[in-house]
């Protein structure tokens, strides 16, 4: 896999006088101060310092090396876009430094690639010289986040976009000539503070004007900086969309929903941020943006992802793979010899990839799967990555188990509608069958956990506080769903306003345990009886078992639904008196993280069943 930097930037070491050429001033201009280094001037105003880097493919490729970089997209730098100027000179001086790219590009040995600029305040302009530019052998284009006060969901921008869709090029939003100037006079504030809100707000102009809803999933598009204050802020930005008609603007979807049209680059320095940014945005949106080679840019380019504790996998996405996406490049071709311009273009071209195809790892989230598992120790401690793992493989079976549960009262509830058709019922047996499987697999997971020793537990056990397994939602959503319902135990999941507002709502809802005995009543088996004396009901629930059991030639499918609810009844406790051996074993007669007095009162979960009538039933049978 190579390693991509998609953010970066070049100078050419000399370019015609601008401001002599349009005929008008303050062009950007080089002036070399010393061997090596040089000064950005706007007009004579001092812009940037810079260094060879810039300009001499020698420099970059050696720091690419000392970095590990197996390619850069360089584009030319924000300052050079000229929108608030005639299209016609922006035009002319996007052509100059678009071949001068390529040109640099060509002394790169195969390993410099770049995005061309455009003059995005003449559309018509824009779209001839980006598609120009692609078939010179740029893989993109770079624009800045606005056009004086055009932001990029003008009507006009976004049909740049959808050019940029047509022509297979990937778009770099970087912003520039920041807001508010006037407020931000000191502390490079209009770096630190003015451009990720401008990024921010290209952003959520694209999101809110309902522009992502019309362009095509094709177009590749991409934030610079981290997408700035975007993600931080998204659960704002969501938050007064649902709440605010007017925040709502003309997006079909919630903002969160647009969040895998975009990528954002890596620039963030700092590993809590990167990690938040991944975590908002998925492993597959982030691509390593440097900024190089400027004063601000990343140091040593892909230090921070690859020093960060972010998984394998999650790195080398981040590192090469989403930005092979992101340009559209199939396996790159690495050339170690100097080519023409010409040539490159060819090259570039023949690189242009096939659409996107699903993979294992993108099918199943792979990566952001392996990203899920953070240890509290501090250093981790050797056996929490089991121990963390274990619990995560128990939730994500009883998340199975709550989507055939549920399947199998929607069985029974279409048996109670038409009594006379048998297929709900041979369903619920089917699914009830897959259910005491995942049981039985459940039951015997806790041995995997019995092979860390009591001391290495407690070695972290202080660093889980207040954590504790009655906050697990889908257990208790289990046990409510199949009809054992205690609403004390709601005040668990009072943390988690979510967590609570569902449990609640199963438990308002009729249970597999009611709905089951509601078929029984359909097929005529449980007598509606008037009796409101508890005791008198159970009985005649178990008499109705008893009776489904008498007319085995009849009822054989409603037999089958039976057992298999025994069953999983059974493997239930089983699994409760395993979880009770493996907490003695692990912690003795502790008490539980969660306030319990642990496993004396865990053995009161013992007797508790989900369908009791089905044991009785069992009594009442003779022979
Ligand atoms: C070292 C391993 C474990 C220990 C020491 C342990 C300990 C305990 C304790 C003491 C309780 C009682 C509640 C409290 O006061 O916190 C409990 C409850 C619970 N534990 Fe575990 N546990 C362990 C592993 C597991 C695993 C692997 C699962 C799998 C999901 C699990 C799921 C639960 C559930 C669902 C409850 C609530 C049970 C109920 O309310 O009936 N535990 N655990």
């Amino acid at each position: 896999m190579q390693i991509i930097d998609i953010h970066n930037h070049f100078f050419p070491h000399s370019w015609p006088d601008l401001a002599q050429r349009f005929g008008t001033p303050n062009w950007p201009w080089i002036k070399h101060t010393e061997a090596g280094k040089a000064e950005i001037m706007v007009g004579d105003r001092f812009f940037r310092h810079i260094y060879s880097a810039c300009w001499d493919p020698e420099v970059r490729l050696q720091e690419m090396d000392r970095d590990g970089i197996d390619l850069q997209i360089i584009s030319a730098t924000p300052v050079l876009f000229a929108y608030e100027r005639p299209p016609e000179h922006a035009l002319g001086c996007a052509q100059l430094f678009n071949d001068a790219a390529l040109e640099l590009c060509s002394r790169g040995k195969g390993r410099l690639r770049s995005l061309c600029q455009v003059p995005l305040q003449d559309i018509d302009a824009a779209c001839n010289e980006l598609s120009r530019c692609m078939r010179a052998g740029h893989l993109g284009v770079q624009i800045g986040n606005h056009v004086g006060e055009k932001n990029l969901d003008d009507p006009g921008i976004v049909t740049f976009l959808h050019h940029c869709a047509d022509e297979g090029a990937a778009v770099l939003v970087h912003p520039w000539d920041m807001m508010s100037r006037e407020r931000m006079p000191n502390y490079m504030m209009p770096w630190t503070v003015g451009m990720p809100a401008e990024t921010q707000m290209s952003v959520v102009a694209l999101i809110l004007s309902g522009a992502f809803d019309r362009l095509p999933a094709a177009l590749r598009i991409c934030f610079a900086h981290g997408g700035g204050s975007f993600a931080f802020l998204l659960g704002r930005l969501e938050n007064a969309w649902h709440h605010h008609p007017v925040a709502r603007g003309s997006c079909e979807f919630p903002p969160s929903h647009y969040l895998n049209r975009f990528y954002v680059d890596s620039a963030v320095f700092e590993e809590r941020t990167l990690r938040f940014l991944v975590q908002t945005m998925g492993t597959d949106r982030v691509l390593l943006g440097s900024d190089y080679p400027f004063p601000l840019g990343e140091e040593r380019i892909g230090s921070l992802i690859r020093g960060s504790s972010l998984a394998q996998q999650v790195k080398t996405a981040l590192l090469g793979g989403n930005a092979n996406r992101f340009l559209g490049l199939t396996s790159e071709p690495h050339n170690d010899l100097n080519i023409p311009a010409s040539v490159a273009a060819k090259a570039n071209s023949a690189a242009v990839a096939e659409p996107e195809q699903l993979t294992y790892s993108s099918y199943l989230k792979v990566p952001e799967l392996l990203e899920l598992q953070h240890p509290q120790s501090s250093p981790p401690h050797h056996d929490e990555l089991l121990f963390i793992i274990v619990h995560q493989t128990y939730e994500l079976w009883f998340k199975e188990l709550l989507h055939d549960l549920d399947a199998v009262v929607a069985n029974l509830r279409a048996a109670s509608a038409n009594p006379e058709s048998r297929d709900g019922v041979y369903e619920a047996a089917r699914l009830l069958r897959r259910c005491t499987e995942i049981t039985r697999v459940l039951v015997e997971q806790f041995t995997i956990l019995e092979t860390m020793l009591p001391t290495h537990f407690l070695a972290f056990r202080d660093k889980l506080e207040p954590a504790s397994g009655f906050q697990s939602e889908q257990f208790r959503e289990l046990e409510f769903l199949c009809g054992l319902k205690d609403e004390k135990m709601l005040r668990y999941h009072r943390p988690t306003p979510e967590a609570h507002a569902l449990l609640l709502h199963r438990l308002e809802e009729p249970s597999l345990h009611d709905v089951f005995f509601a078929a029984l009543k359909a097929i005529g088996k449980l007598p509606a009886t008037a009796s409101t004396n508890d005791r008198e009901q159970f009985e005649a629930r178990a008499r109705a078992i008893l009776s489904l059991y008498k007319d085995e030639h009849h009822f054989r499918d409603w037999i089958d639904v039976c057992e298999r609810l025994t069953e999983f009844d059974e493997l239930v406790v089983s699994w409760r008196l395993r979880h009770i051996q493996l907490v003695e074993r692990i912690i003795g007669i502790r008490m539980g993280t969660g306030g319990s007095t642990g496993a004396s009162y865990l053995k009161l979960t013992l007797d508790k069943k989900f369908f009791p009538e089905l044991w009785e039933a069992r009594t009442l049978l003779t022979g």
